[in-house]
């Protein structure tokens, strides 16, 4: 029987997994592939620390180098993750005639083309499943499933790190930081987990998935962006009131004057399936004009769950080395190597019900005061909660609008926030009705 040797960069909680995975499915993965996988060196720059798997002498080596320059290994997997050294792994690995399989999703959406454009002048391979959704195989569904689609919309709850967070406290009241430090501890969250509980990492993988799903080049920049750091206990309970739970959506919706793509927190109907999905489980809610919606449920990060696609990605490979075939499917998605133009909608345009919460003083007159205000920018009020009372104290008001423009609403926010009734800032939720639902 065959065997393809193959070298993984990174011996950290990913890169264990792939060892567990390669270690324990070694028959499946021999009988479906045809040929057997040699994980012939590892790279690490910790070769000392136990990660409760035994290997053989020699395979574990501190400079990435060994695993890039030896002749015999035709698939590097990077798992060191950043922007930093793993771009010059990855380029080096292709320059070096091996194919590649990475899970980096801040490299890739900041720089995806660069590494796939070398890819393609290789006839190389950079697969990339693990970036978006862990275990969940979204990307091979948007490149190769949905290939015969025009992609409506893309509803994603793609960090594991911040659904935990938000389905502890909605489920059992969990503080902020005692939740992101249980996260940390299952090995979820980011080195730097601003990037999970600020979104900025769910904007890292919408922009992988957008630029699948729309061919286009869009940058890190374009996305709008906003974390979980606001969203408390108040917010969390008056949301369940009015039959939406909040989730950290990354959402893109093509329209005929271009393409939202937006992550922040949302209010959805407690229904919705995207509700329903709890703790590290991620979800992505696809709609094509073909197939309708198709969503795609599972763990979106952990060892094992990320590892999994990691070990798929280098079957897919093999399979393609072994029939002495490359680039069957264009990396981007898309054949044009920049990508097409698209228009990104700025935020101001959206329209959409909000959820306000006003720290009010409790007197009289206060509710149309802001209703007036509200009504001056032609923003209409759905429902209205305020049961809490603390006569002249700070007591929570809570309005749902209908569909407003977000532009009036920013500008009502503003001069509501002058008003001497009100005392804190103005908190204001984005609701998604419809998701998914056809145009
Ligand atoms: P870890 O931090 O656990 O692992 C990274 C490993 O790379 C560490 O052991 C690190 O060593 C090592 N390393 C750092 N620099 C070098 C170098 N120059 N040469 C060789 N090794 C080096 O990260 P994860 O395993 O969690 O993540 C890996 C990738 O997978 C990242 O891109 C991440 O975003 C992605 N990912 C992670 C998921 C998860 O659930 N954890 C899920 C989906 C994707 P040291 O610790 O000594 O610096
Ligand atoms: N930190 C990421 C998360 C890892 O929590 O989802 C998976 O990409």
């Amino acid at each position: 029987m065959k065997k393809i040797n193959i070298g993984l960069i990174g011996f950290g909680t990913v890169g264990t997994g792939v060892v567990k995975v390669l270690r324990d499915n070694s028959g499946v993965i021999k009988e479906r592939l045809g040929a057997e996988l040699i994980l012939k060196r590892i790279a690490d720059t910790d070769v000392s620390r136990d990660r409760g798997v035994k290997l053989d002498d020699g395979v574990l080596v501190k400079d990435a180098l060994t695993v890039i320059n030896d002749p015999e290994i035709s698939v590097v997997i990077e798992l060191v993750g950043g922007t930093g050294v793993a771009k010059g792994f990855i380029l080096a690995s292709l320059d070096a005639g091996k194919h590649v399989v990475t899970a980096n999703k801040a490299l890739l959406s900041t720089h995806g083309r660069e590494i796939f454009n070398a890819a393609a002048e290789k006839k190389a391979d950079v697969y990339f499943e693990a970036s978006v959704g862990g275990g969940i195989p979204v990307i091979k569904a948007l490149r190769e499933g949905l290939a015969a689609n025009k992609i409506e919309s893309i509803y994603g709850i793609i960090n594991g790190t911040a659904n935990y967070i938000l389905t502890k406290m909605t489920n059992d009241g969990g503080k902020f930081d005692d939740v992101l430090r249980r996260a940390q501890e299952k090995g979820y969250a980011e080195a730097d987990p601003s990037f999970d509980v600020d979104g900025i990492d769910t904007a890292h993988k919408l922009a992988i998935l957008i630029n699948l799903a729309f061919g286009a080049n869009v940058k890190l920049a374009d996305i709008y962006t906003e974390g979980i750091r606001n969203i408390n206990q108040l917010d969390i309970k008056y949301a369940k009131e009015f039959g939406y739970r909040i989730k950290l959506l990354a959402i893109a919706k093509s329209g005929d004057s271009g393409v939202e793509a937006r992550v922040h927190p949302t209010m959805i109907p407690a229904g919705h399936p995207l509700a329903l999905v709890d703790g590290v489980y991620n979800a992505v809610h696809l709609r094509g004009n073909a197939v309708g919606p198709v969503m795609l449920w599972g763990l979106g990060a952990g060892m094992m769950p990320t590892a999994s696609a990691v070990v798929a990605d280098v079957i897919d490979i093999c399979r393609n080395i072994l029939n002495k075939t490359s680039q069957r499917v264009p990396l981007p998605s898309f054949t044009d190597e920049d990508g097409r133009a698209i228009k990104i909608k700025d935020t101001d345009s959206l329209e959409l019900p909000y959820y306000m919460r006003f720290s009010a003083i409790d007197k009289p007159g206060v509710l149309s005061k802001i209703s007036g205000v509200l009504g001056g920018h032609n923003i209409s009020i759905l429902s209205v909660i305020q049961k809490d009372r603390k006569v002249g104290g700070a007591v929570p008001l809570v309005i749902v609008t209908h569909n407003a423009l977000e532009r009036e609403l920013r500008a009502a926010v503003k001069e509501i926030e002058t008003l001497d009734i009100i005392l804190e800032k103005v908190v204001y939720v984005r609701i998604e009705e419809n998701l998914g639902a056809a145009n």
